[in-house]
């Protein structure tokens, strides 16, 4: 079938533009008067998103309390800790100010305190949540979508897994997306947002269910990027590339090019999220290597679907073409394409491996095996 059966769902209010934090506070009082406030490792603080925020939320009288250091691949630890400190306040809201990580930290944390659980307990779906905190959300890097999604991310280096749930409790009450807060994301998270959001985009098209509009929309989403990328690169600083791109993200994974689908694939971050976890590796630098790997593992079963792609963001329908100038313009923004332009050493091939072998990494369309660890990991060494 090309249209599959589906239901769309998507309940976050978005605010975009220059200047639209400035309003969180109001926001944030419909929903209590103690917040507390979440960011990283303190470019927010660098570059004045934070004083923005604050003084937004003091304008309504509201009473702060603060969790900071996520770091980038978050960790359950600090999700749980930051838990303790909501519960122990009683907050009633939750203001997250950064990227996707902190994000993610932030709705997980929300699960946390209103189901009084461990956060892990959910990503691992031994806890079944019933509500959660409202969350308000300040984007400042364009790349994941969870500003308006029911995803979240973690790693546990105890459990040796980075888990993604998806529940309907975790999309944001609102998002505020001001383009002007990206323009001093440095330029490697700038490119591996690109990756990321265009791995969204693919990881839809390689799902089951080939609606021809949502096959135009998830393409034009690709071809729109990458054409500002291009001009991103060395127009670092200018508003409506920016504005370009986080509309882009937003649109890659919020529901919108899985209309028809029954499912997306996500096996290429299901291996992604392998490598962050042995390596740290920042996200979108794990799809720009293992996109192209699984795409050569692929290209002979399912070469009508690789060919479509590049018919429309290419202009060829040759599997290998398409391969090639996908991988090209990975290289053009300086994205990493073979595990060693990423720091790891080929001699890490087994290690890779196992870890494949050991979770059992697939997608939920394109079914990996244990035969096609060796091939793909091989694929990302030589690329
Ligand atoms: O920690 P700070 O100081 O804030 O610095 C961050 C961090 O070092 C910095 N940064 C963010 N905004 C900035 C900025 N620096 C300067 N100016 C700004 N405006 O950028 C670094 C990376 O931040 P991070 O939040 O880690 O990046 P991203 O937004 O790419 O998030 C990646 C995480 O999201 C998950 C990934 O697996 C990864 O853990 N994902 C979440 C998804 C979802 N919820 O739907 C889907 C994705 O596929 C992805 O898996
Ligand atoms: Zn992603």
């Amino acid at each position: 079938m090309a249209i599959e059966n589906f239901t769309a769902y998507n309940p976050t209010k978005l605010h975009f533009g220059k200047g639209v934090a400035e309003n969180i506070g109001k926001s944030a009082k419909k929903y209590g008067s103690k917040v507390l406030l979440v960011y990283g490792k303190g470019s927010v603080k660098k570059y004045g998103y934070y004083d923005v925020v604050v003084n937004s939320l003091r304008q309504e009288g509201l009473e702060i309390f603060e969790y900071s250091g996520i770091k980038p691949n978050p960790v359950v630890e600090d999700v749980e800790k930051a838990a303790q400190l909501g519960k122990e306040k009683n907050i009633e809201v939750i203001v997250a100010l950064g990227g996707g990580s902190v994000i993610d930290s932030a709705k997980i944390m929300g699960l946390a305190i209103a189901n009084n659980e461990h956060p892990w307990n959910f990503m691992t779906w031994q806890a079944n949540p019933v509500r959660s905190v409202p969350l308000l959300c300040v984007l400042t890097l364009a790349a994941t979508g969870t500003e308006m999604n029911g995803a979240a991310v973690l790693q546990n280096h105890t459990t040796g897994q980075k888990l993604g749930y998806v529940n309907p409790l975790n999309y944001p009450k609102e998002s505020f997306l001001d383009p002007s807060y990206t323009v001093t994301v440095p330029k490697d998270y700038t490119a591996y947002g690109i990756v990321d959001l265009i791995a969204h985009a693919l990881e839809a098209w390689f799902g089951k269910g080939e609606p021809p509009v949502i096959d135009r929309i998830t393409a034009s989403i690709i071809s729109d990027a990458m054409e500002h990328a291009h001009q991103l690169l060395s127009e670092p600083e200018n508003y409506d590339l920016r504005a370009g791109i986080m509309l882009d993200a937003t649109l890659a994974l919020n529901g919108l090019t899985s209309y028809g689908k029954k499912s997306g694939d996500w096996g290429v971050h299901a291996i992604g999220h392998e490598l962050s976890l042995l390596y740290d590796t920042p996200h979108g630098a794990t799809l720009s290597i293992a996109y192209p790997a699984w795409l050569k593992l692929q290209k002979e079963r399912i070469p009508k679907r690789i060919g479509k792609l590049g018919s429309l963001l290419f202009g060829t329908n040759d599997p290998d073409s398409t391969i090639s100038n996908l991988e090209e313009f990975f290289k053009k923004i300086h994205a990493p394409v073979s595990l060693e332009q990423a720091g790891i050493p080929v001699s890490e091939r087994e290690t890779v491996i196992a870890q494949l072998t050991k979770n059992r990494v697939s997608g939920m369309h394109h079914l990996l095996t244990p035969g096609d660890y060796p091939v793909i990991t091989d694929f990302m060494i030589h690329a």
